[in-house]
């Protein structure tokens, strides 16, 4: 299948995005006819799944607190992706967006919950679980734990009459092993692993399927701002976009702790593996956590392999 291609970072309406060219659309479209919902989905991972469920023919609803950015990338990929603003801390706000996405496309087939914070990057002395933050501690838990779950709820809601549907949870590294992110982080990911089990084990009797993946490290805004707070703890955590040579630094240093060596992990490549997951190519994987981490997370080699 001819994948599309990914250019560098093109400049609209001054802002940096990815822009994908299409001009020989992937073939056959894995998500024709369906209808899915990416919270997150302004930015960064979000971003990239909601361009490669709409290169694959679906009807997608971007939900977002971040209007513009959500907006934007609705406005720039057409009548079949639209934005629907949700935080996903408030259980009124997921209630909404599945209600109205039913109400616009008359099903919904696929929820990718990927909306989630990392929390405030302490100065590497301040990392310690004796030094927790306890108001941190539950406002990541808040976004990434129980704003999956409430998806989770409402995304079952709607599926369970149809006795067809899948929901893909965007975990990490963070969730499968210790050591890769700072504790609210690593154990809200790993409740998501847990959450994802769970509602698969409950919601395969009516013929839903629930998936996570857990990507490594991407040099999204969420990953170039932890490492700008490690140098700055003053930086603002909503500050800027980042820039093309602060991209590079932070893969370049993701490159460094990969295992697998000669390709930098994008986007584009957990869009790929959520698109597997929310296709019919998936349709007997359930329960399952998708790790997208070159074998990071399998490998020690202590032996000098
Ligand atoms: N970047 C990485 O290295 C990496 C690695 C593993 C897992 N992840 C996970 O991937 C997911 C996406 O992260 P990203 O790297 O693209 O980060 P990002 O910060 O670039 O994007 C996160 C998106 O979620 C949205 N969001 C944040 N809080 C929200 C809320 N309360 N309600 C609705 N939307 C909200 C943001 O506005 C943004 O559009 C997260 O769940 C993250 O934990 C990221």
């Amino acid at each position: 299948m001819p994948a599309a291609e990914v250019t560098p970072e093109k400049s609209l309406e001054g802002k940096r995005v990815h822009v994908w060219e299409t001009a020989a659309p992937p073939l056959p479209k894995r998500l024709e006819g369906k209808v899915a919902i990416v919270t997150g989905g302004g930015r960064g991972i979000g971003e990239a799944t909601v361009q490669v469920f709409a290169l694959h023919g679906a009807k997608v609803v971007v939900a977002d607190v971040e209007d513009v950015d959500g907006e934007s990338l609705a406005a720039r990929l057409g009548p079949s992706v639209s934005f629907v603003h949700c935080d996903v801390r408030e259980e009124a706000d997921i209630e909404r967006l599945v209600d109205r996405t039913v109400a616009r496309h008359g099903r919904l087939d696929v929820f990718c919950s990927n909306a989630g914070v990392l929390g405030r990057q302490a100065p590497r002395s301040d990392l310690s679980i004796a030094a927790l933050d306890a108001e941190e501690f539950d406002e990541v838990m808040r976004v990434n734990v129980r704003g999956a779950a409430l998806g989770m709820k409402h995304a079952a809601r709607a599926m369970v009459p149809r006795r067809a549907g899948c929901i893909i949870s965007v975990a990490s590294v963070a969730g499968v092993m210790g050591g890769m992110g700072p504790h609210a982080y690593a154990a809200s990911k790993h409740a998501v692993v847990g959450l994802t089990t769970n509602a698969a084990c409950e919601l395969g009797k009516h013929g839903i399927r629930v998936n996570c993946v857990s990507p490594f490290g991407v040099a999204t805004r969420m990953l170039v701002n932890a490492w700008r707070e490690v140098e700055d703890e003053h930086v603002d955590p909503a500050g800027a976009p980042p820039t093309a040579e602060e991209v590079e630094k932070t893969e370049e240093m993701v490159r460094g702790l990969a295992n697998l060596k000669g390709v930098t992990l994008t986007a584009r490549d957990v869009a790929e593996a959520i698109l597997y997951l929310a296709s019919d190519e998936s349709r007997y994987v359930s329960g399952h956590n998708l790790v997208v981490d070159g074998g990071v997370t399998t490998s020690r080699n202590l032996i000098g392999l």
